[in-house]
């Protein structure tokens, strides 16, 4: 059965990476950008959520600018919040499934060990506070969702630590990265993947099923930020790799605070739908000799 996906979202990480990756899934995407689906409007989403004939619908589009949110809380919850919310009351039960990502920042990282889906959130910033009130707005509402919380997604697309460290390491300026932050990064293109593969099974099971309901969605591995770059600068310039000096998270004054270890296990979702996401450094690697092959291909079409 080829199934219909209603995609919110189109420009972003995971947007790009569902509508590239589709061609290998039997599925068919109607992917909405913002000028179409505007999710500061919920009721301008909703009807074209309504006026679509689809049986899975997934949502990637959020507001993600998590220092900003701070400034702008009534947009950030609008958008993360009352729009994933309107959307699952309009679903209710009877209508497509549901897809919504969330984010490791539901947590204030004070638990001393990797995060369970039963453990108690308490964000730390505004949008995490956001993302928080859209998963309970969901799952209230709509018995079909599946919620994936997901953490440090990073892609060869948009703005992203990967992207950042090898921009970074190209000015050959010394660099200082965090290293009492830590997590388990995520590709972009994996996630995609797992939410296509399971479209069909999704799409046909019914309230109740244990695929529904929260679950954690990450590469394997822990890590810290400084760890991460490390192993990016190892992938993309090996013996040239620069030297990766440590700072604290004090030493950058942001103005949302960040958890210092939401770390996420995702047990539950491999016991759930029987995938192990690999580790994060096969997933880095493929994202990296993309951006290099992408380089290569703009220094050949320059010459
Ligand atoms: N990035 C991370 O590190 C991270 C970590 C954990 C969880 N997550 C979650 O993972 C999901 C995917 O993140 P991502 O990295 O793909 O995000 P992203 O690259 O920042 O993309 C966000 C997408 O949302 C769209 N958007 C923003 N405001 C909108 C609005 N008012 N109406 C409609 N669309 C709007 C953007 O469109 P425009 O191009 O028009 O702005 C863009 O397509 C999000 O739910 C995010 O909260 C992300």
């Amino acid at each position: 059965m080829t199934v219909r996906i209603l995609q919110f979202g189109t420009t972003g990480q995971l947007g790009r990476e569902l509508s590239a990756q589709a061609k290998d899934f039997d599925v068919e995407i109607t992917a909405l950008s913002r000028a179409e689906a505007d999710f500061a409007d919920p009721a301008a989403v909703v009807a074209r959520l309504k006026a679509a004939q689809a049986d899975l619908v997934v949502l990637a589009a959020a507001y993600t600018a998590v220092d900003q949110a701070e400034r702008e809380r009534d947009l950030a919850f609008r958008v993360n919040a009352e729009t994933p919310g309107a959307i699952a009351e309009a679903l209710g039960a009877g209508g497509p499934a549901l897809v919504q990502i969330s984010t490791d920042y539901v947590f204030d990282g004070e638990k001393g060990g990797a995060y369970v889906e039963t453990d108690t959130p308490a964000p730390l910033s505004v949008y995490g506070a956001s993302k928080l009130e859209g998963e309970r707005r969901i799952l209230a509402a709509c018995p079909r969702a599946l919620v994936l919380r997901a953490s440090w997604v990073v892609s060869s697309h948009g703005k992203n630590f990967v992207k950042t460290m090898l921009r970074l390491a190209g000015e050959g300026k010394p660099l200082k990265v965090v290293a009492d932050q830590f997590g388990r990064p995520t590709s972009a293109r994996d996630l995609a993947r797992f939410i296509l593969s399971q479209a069909e099974r999704l799409a046909a099971a019914r309230a109740g099923e244990p695929v529904f309901g929260l679950h954690h969605f990450a590469n394997a591995g822990e890590v810290s930020w400084k760890g991460f770059a490390e192993g990016i600068f190892d992938m993309a310039l090996g013996a040239n790799a620069p030297p990766v000096g440590a700072s604290a998270t004090a030493d950058w004054p942001a103005p949302a605070k960040r958890p210092l270890r939401a770390t996420l296990d995702t047990a539950k979702l491999e016991h759930t739908f029987g995938v192990t996401p690999r580790p994060w450094r096969e997933a880095v690697a493929d994202i990296v000799s993309e951006l290099q092959s992408e380089a290569k291909t703009e220094l050949g079409s320059a010459a």
